[in-house]
């Protein structure tokens, strides 16, 4: 076999490399996704090739993350459970996808992800490979392998010299992932859902407490659903992000702790921080509610919940997905204009809208005088409107519906 591995550089994808080597006699290509993740890249490459594989290869997929996977979530309105916006979710099937594209590109005939057994990531890495090359072998050592806990790992690290931090010791310690639209926290401390997390946990956002005290208004331009500037600067996807993912940093705004419902059917607890995704749902979601119509806005909430549900459970590439995106792009038309938001300790408040396609007029809605609406009208609509009521109350007080 020619193996290509997704690869971050932590312990147990780094762990990989000798172990598939060993246990398949293989060659190991290890492949990296820059999804804004951040870390040295080049001591990354130094790793995978120490680590005994035969070629490192990077991609920069930060800006294809953020066009054609984190802006279809923001037309899309999905969040997982209320408060989960997807961001490992959706890099999966970016990653696996690039990482097919190498294996076909170098000539190589099987795949290797360090997803666990227990986890959501190993099937959506495996389904994105069954989407879009099943002749490739699929290789999940977390299923083969005797390393059960961190203490296996780092003793089968050091005895296959493997670089170890110094500082790695065998104590409980979270489980992260991080990118471009967040940094997700599970494991270690959590795994105790009563317990409240520490502060020195998040690595992103402050707390609310220590976020500045003086709020900040943000303005931001819309067109067609596409988040286009802020403040009046135009931006691109991933530099709206990146300014965003700072200033809401900086206000305590996108931390979401909650007990998620795994594809595999175990609860788990997690901590994320996604400030400017929460910033830019949040402002999305203000100017849908201006430009939408209520049947359009109404079923697409529905929509997004099952959009969520099969991001979540590794089916991007899948034709319900892709049938839905189609109809999100065709309510987005309208979606063009201006949120302001007050950022303050953690809240995002709407402050203002506008909208050349605004559907809210203060001619109609007034509390005041007007001469567009006549209430009398109202009358027989809602003698209409409950009519189905009225014959239930009727038959309660004459039984037998005489
Ligand atoms: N539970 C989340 C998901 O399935 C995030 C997983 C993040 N990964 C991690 N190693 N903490 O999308
Ligand atoms: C893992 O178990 O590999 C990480 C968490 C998840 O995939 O849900």
């Amino acid at each position: 076999h020619k193996v290509v591995l997704a690869y971050s550089g932590g312990l147990d994808t780094s762990n990989i490399v000798p172990w598939l080597i060993e246990n398949y006699g293989c060659e190991v290509i290890c492949f990296t996704a820059d999804i804004g993740q951040g870390g040295e890249f080049n001591q990354m490459e130094e790793k995978a090739l120490a680590s005994g594989a035969s070629q490192f290869v990077l991609r920069d997929l930060k800006a294809e993350f953020a066009e054609s996977y984190l802006y279809p979530l923001i037309h899309s309105g999905a969040v997982y459970e209320g408060k989960y916006l997807l961001g490992t979710a959706l890099a999966r099937p970016l990653i696996a996808a690039h990482q097919v594209a190498v294996a076909q590109e170098l000539g190589a005939d099987a795949l290797a992800h360090g997803g666990t057994g227990k986890g959501n990531d190993q099937v959506r890495f495996e389904l994105t490979y069954m989407a879009l090359d099943p002749t490739l072998t699929v290789i999940s050592p977390w299923r083969e392998w005797d390393i059960r806990t961190r203490a296996d790992a780092l003793a089968y690290a050091r005895a296959h010299n493997i670089p170890v931090p110094a500082t790695a010791g065998e104590k409980r310690v979270y489980s992260r992932d991080r990118n471009l639209w967040h940094y997700a926290h599970e494991g270690g401390p959590l795994e105790e859902a009563w317990d409240a997390p520490d502060e020195e946990m998040y690595l992103l956002s402050a707390s609310p407490e220590n976020a500045l005290d003086k709020a900040a208004y943000v303005t931001l331009d819309f067109n067609n659903g596409n988040p286009t500037a802020v403040d009046g600067e135009a931006l691109s996807p991933l530099e709206m992000i990146q300014r965003l993912n700072s200033l809401g940093a900086m206000h305590g705004i996108g931390r979401a702790d909650l007990v998620e419902s795994r594809l595999v059917g175990l609860k788990s607890h997690g901590v994320y921080e996604t400030p400017a995704g929460t910033i830019l749902t949040a402002a999305h979601r203000e100017l849908e509610s201006l430009v939408l119509d209520k049947d359009t806005l109404h079923f697409k909430a529905g929509a997004a919940l099952k959009y969520a549900e099969l991001i979540y459970n590794g089916l991007w590439f899948s034709p319900l997905r892709e049938s839905l995106d189609a109809f999100f792009d065709s309510t987005q038309t309208p979606v063009s204009g201006t949120i302001r938001l007050k950022l303050y300790k953690g809240n995002i408040i709407p402050v203002g809208r506008k909208s050349p396609n605004s559907l809210y007029r203060d001619e109609y809605a007034t509390f005041g005088l007007d001469d567009v609406y006549d209430q009398q009208e109202s009358q027989g609509f809602t003698n209409v409107f409950g009519l189905h009521l009225k014959v239930r109350a009727l038959n309660r007080l004459t039984p037998g519906g005489k």
